[in-house]
């Protein structure tokens, strides 16, 4: 199993990719400590790791929250001695999309990319500084496809996957010539999970046509004629984890499905 001895600790776990990815590390070998900020769904994601014979244990942590991400970090070298993954895949409510630019509150626009790149760079310098003496770890994030394209009424939902995008390139450049690998992942759309259902139901609403005739169209623009879907992403995130991708640091791995060219 690419990840046997592995230990991983999963942010936002109680959600659609943090759970998925959460079961694929457990199911490769990997002891997985699943985090989220309410504990019925992390409980539900660390049930499915354990009845499948698989490592997992459960707590909540505000990811947001340095002091907290800290005090859980200490409790999972004491536990199992090391961290050795680390992915961040919290995800925020974003109420204010489909507001125009030049009608959203600058407060508003700000609010994902303080939340975001805040979350992404306390989970991270925190596990790398456990990766460090070991000089060996994975730091994982996920972004959206706005990261790389100019789309409309996402407010700063495409400021903030460009800015995540940016910091795991620079904590790349710091962390790797100490043996720590930092790389993301970027999906197209994955039509089964709930924030993809909810956002293109409204979509769809606003522009007049239905839900499945707008992902037809994000559909149409892939060169595969569909969307992503939960098990390839966690796929894609089990290899990358693995130390198969020694090769891998400082790049976000383009799983547009080649809507995006690199
Ligand atoms: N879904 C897609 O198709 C897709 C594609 C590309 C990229 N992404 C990105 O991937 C990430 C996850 O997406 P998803 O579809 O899995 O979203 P999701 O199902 O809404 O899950 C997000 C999770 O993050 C948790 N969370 C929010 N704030 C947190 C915090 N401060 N501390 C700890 N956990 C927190 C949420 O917990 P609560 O609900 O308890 O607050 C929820 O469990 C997002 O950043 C999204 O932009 C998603």
């Amino acid at each position: 199993m690419p990840l046997s001895g592995k230990v991983a600790v999963v942010y936002g776990a109680g959600g659609a990719i943090g759970g998925e990815v959460a079961r694929a590390f457990a199911r490769e070998g990997a002891r997985v400590f699943v985090t989220g900020r309410h504990r019925a769904s992390l409980d539900v994601v660390a049930g499915d790791i354990q009845s499948a014979g698989g490592s997992a244990e459960a707590a909540e942590v505000d990811a947001l929250d340095e002091r907290a991400v800290d005090r859980h970090l200490a409790f999972v070298i004491g536990q199992a001695g090391r961290v050795d993954i680390s992915f961040n895949a919290i995800g925020l409510p974003n109420p204010k999309q489909r507001v125009p630019l030049v009608e959203l509150d600058v407060e508003q626009f700000s609010l994902p990319i303080a939340t975001y790149t805040r979350s992404c760079f306390a989970t991270a310098r925190l596990a790398a500084r456990r990766m460090i003496p070991n000089r060996s770890g994975v730091i994982l994030t996920v972004t959206p496809t706005i990261a790389r394209t100019g789309t409309p009424l996402v407010g700063g939902g495409g400021p903030a996957a460009a800015a995540v995008e940016a910091l795991t390139r620079g904590l790349s450049a710091e962390l790797a010539p100490q043996g720590i690998r930092v790389v993301g992942l970027r999906p197209q759309a994955i039509p089964e999970t709930r924030r993809i259902r909810e956002s293109f139901e409204a979509y769809a609403t606003a522009s007049g046509t239905t839900r499945e005739e707008f992902l037809g169209v994000l559909a149409g623009r892939t060169h595969s004629r569909r969307l992503s879907t939960l098990t390839e992403l966690a796929d894609a995130a089990v290899f990358l984890a693995s130390d198969q991708a020694s090769g891998m640091t400082g790049t976000i791995v383009n799983l547009s499905m080649g809507s995006l060219d690199d």
